[in-house]
């Protein structure tokens, strides 16, 4: 039978969280019918408000959603900036974990109350509007008890109290594969991402590394590492969208993402996040048929109008070097967008979840659609569609050169970033020659 359940949603703005208003969730248990949210009048005049959802819930036209009920764009059942502050798939196995019950199982906001206040982005969702954050991160230092727990959770083993820390630094979390957040002893705040069970490749060193490598190409990359733990290896990377400045001051335009660091009279404050998949305002399944041309076009709809042009072509970027490094799994959710406090207005984040796939294919896909060839993995199919990235045709052979003399030279920079000989070995063959991905044509225009 469905029930409908009142939920209040805050918002975090120069460092406090503030109630932003009320959502209201019809479920019928694990299954979510609709949403419905109403903005809290005095959020709605805060100067700093972020928007809790950039397509269905936008802050543009005030006096349009004050005092109204407002339902998902779309007819989806819910809005797109929630989801983004509920647990994936990872987050959602702590969790029932923790309350020891069946995979799945649980309601939407059962997921979203349970997640804790350190979930990706700003917001945070509480059962009343008198509610307080619920803190959930775990001391660096704890890493191995984490892993220990995240093995046992993915083997759907029960999780000792002496490990029970995974509850508090993983029940947030995105993604599929096993994490934590952890708070190193600065008090900086990290993504701990660990290697799979019975996963052969090694994982957290070549994602670290290929991290890395697009840095060096150009593109926006928050700081990476890796470290061992016993006998495994966890990467480590930066949350992007945490950082500290003083009370009331803005970050300085272009400093967003560049480190800083907690200390004496600074205070962390938290940006606001929403998924390509928000941004596209569709469900899951419908995912594969999105191309990152409607990425473009969203950025040009709803990201700042100061960073449209280099937010369009630091995406042509990302698609041009997951096409090189067979990165297919470039989901909707693998793309993401940060709210500017400066500029009051959205931002392509830094890059993330980027894992090179070996394969012995000649002709590869991704996730994502390319050009007028529909996914396919080639830089004739790219450039295809440069125009809906802002790019003439002389702008996109540069930056596909740009890329490809840093790709071209991976094993070198592998080696220099400490990636061991089989590591590397066994990322062989993700790695594209621009012979194998282009036509003579396209390669004789290269400058
Ligand atoms: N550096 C970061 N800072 C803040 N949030 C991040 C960062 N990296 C990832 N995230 C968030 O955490 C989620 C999970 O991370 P990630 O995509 O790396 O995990 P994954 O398990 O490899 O994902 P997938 O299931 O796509 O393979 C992302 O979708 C994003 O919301
Ligand atoms: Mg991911």
């Amino acid at each position: 039978m469905a029930t409908r359940r009142e939920l209040a949603v805050f918002a975090s703005l120069d460092g406090a969280f503030v109630p932003a208003g009320l959502l209201n969730l019809t479920e019928d248990g694990p299954q979510l019918n609709a949403s419905e949210f109403a903005y809290g009048t005095r959020y709605i005049d805060r100067p700093g408000a972020v928007e809790i959802d950039p397509v269905s819930l936008s802050l543009k036209n005030k006096e349009a959603i004050r005092a109204r009920k407002i339902f998902p764009e779309n007819s989806l059942p819910f809005f797109g900036g929630i989801r983004d502050a509920a647990p994936d798939a990872w987050g959602r196995r702590v969790i029932e974990a923790k309350l020891k019950v069946p995979i799945n199982s649980l309601s939407e906001s059962s997921y979203l109350l349970e997640a804790g206040s350190e979930r990706v982005g700003a917001l945070d969702v509480r059962e009343r509007i008198e509610g307080q954050p619920k803190e959930g991160c775990v001391p660096l230092s704890d890493l191995q008890y984490l892993m220990e727990a995240a093995e046992r959770i993915e083997a759907g083993l029960p999780v000792p109290a002496h490990l029970e820390a995974i509850f508090d630094g993983g029940s947030a979390l995105g993604g599929a594969r096993p994490k934590a957040s952890v708070r190193d002893e600065r008090g900086v705040l990290w993504l701990a991402k660990f290697s799979s069970r019975g996963e052969r490749l090694d994982v957290p060193e070549i994602e670290a590394a290929t991290l890395r490598l697009a840095k060096l190409c150009g593109m926006t990359v928050p700081e990476v590492s890796t470290l061992a733990v016993g006998e495994r290896r966890v990467m480590l990377i930066r949350r992007f969208d945490r950082y500290w400045d003083r009370p009331g001051e803005l970050p300085e335009p272009g400093k967003l993402f560049e480190s800083t660091m907690p200390c004496k009279g600074l205070i962390e404050k938290r940006l606001a996040f929403a998924s390509g998949l928000t941004l596209l305002a569709c469900d899951e399944t419908d995912a594969r048929n999105k191309s990152y041309g409607e990425l473009a076009e969203a950025v040009q709809k709803y990201c700042h109008v100061d960073v449209v042009r280099d937010n369009k072509k630091e995406l042509f970027m990302r698609m041009i070097y997951n096409i090189f490094v067979t990165n297919d799994d470039d989901h909707l959710r693998n793309h993401a967008f940060l709210w500017d406090p400066r500029l009051k207005g959205w931002r392509l984040s830094p890059l993330y979840d980027v894992m090179p796939r070996p394969s012995v294919a000649s002709n590869r896909t991704l996730f994502l659609g390319i050009g007028p060839q529909g996914r396919s993995a080639n830089l004739d199919n790219a450039i295809g569609w440069r125009e809906k990235f802002g790019l003439n045709e002389a702008a996109a052979l540069e930056l596909i050169a740009q890329i490809w003399r840093e790709v071209r030279e991976w094993k070198v920079h592998f080696e220099s970033f400490g990636v061991p000989p089989h590591s590397i070995a066994q990322a062989e063959t993700a790695f594209r020659h621009i012979a194998d991905i282009s036509s003579p044509q396209l390669r004789a225009r290269l400058p």
